[in-house]
C-alpha cells in the first residue's frame, strides 16, 4: 500500500515524505527523468496536457506499490487520478493556507513552478481554490502544515 502525500505546491510535500522514507519517489524528479528535462521546460514545449498525461500513467504504476510517493500539487486535477487516490488507504494531505504557500513558492529559487511563472498572485489563488476540495476528499489524513517544523509535523503524521 502505497503512502501517498499532497497538497498544493509548497506544502512540503518532498521534504516530510525524505523524512517518513528516504528512498521515498519523488514524482516531479521522476517525471523529470522520464521526459528528460525539467518540468518548466516540458510545460513549455509539449504544455501541461502532455504533462498531465505523464503524471497520469506515473501514479498509475506507483499507486501499486508500498513506497512512500510525493506527488506534484497538481495530481487532483485529473478525475482518474482522483479515482486512483479514493481506492487507496494512505494519503496524506499536508495543507497550508494560500499566503503561506504562495510566499513559499515565490521564495523557492531553486525549484522553479511553471505555473507559478505563467500565473499572477489571484490566478494562483483560484487553482488553489479550486483544488482544495479534492485534496480534502482524497485525504485520509490533514494535517495542518502552516507554522510547523518538519519534525512536528512528522510526530502528527506517525
Ligand atoms: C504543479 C506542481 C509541481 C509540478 C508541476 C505542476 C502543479 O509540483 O508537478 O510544476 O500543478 O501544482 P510541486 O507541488 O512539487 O511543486
Amino acid at each position: 500500500m502505497a503512502k501517498i502525500l499532497l497538497g498544493f505546491m509548497g506544502a512540503g510535500k518532498s521534504t516530510i515524505a525524505r523524512l517518513l522514507a528516504p528512498d521515498f519517489v519523488d514524482m516531479d524528479q521522476l517525471l523529470e527523468q522520464k521526459l528528460g528535462m525539467p518540468i518548466k521546460d516540458f510545460f513549455e514545449q509539449e504544455g501541461e496536457t502532455a504533462f498531465r498525461q505523464a503524471e497520469q500513467e506515473l501514479l498509475g504504476q506507483l499507486i501499486r506499490t508500498d513506497q512512500v510517493i510525493s506527488t506534484g500539487g497538481g495530481i487532483v486535477i485529473s478525475p482518474a487520478n482522483r479515482q486512483l487516490l479514493a481506492d487507496n488507504p494512505d494519503n496524506i494531505y499536508l495543507k497550508a493556507d494560500f499566503e503561506t504557500l504562495y510566499h513559499r513558492i515565490a521564495e523557492d529559487r531553486h525549484h522553479q513552478r511553471p505555473l507559478f511563472l505563467q500565473h499572477s498572485k489571484d490566478q494562483l489563488r483560484a487553482i488553489f481554490d479550486q483544488r482544495q476540495p479534492w485534496y480534502e476528499e482524497a485525504a485520509t489524513q490533514v494535517v495542518d502544515v502552516a507554522g510547523k517544523s518538519p519534525e512536528e509535523i512528522i510526530e502528527e503524521i506517525l
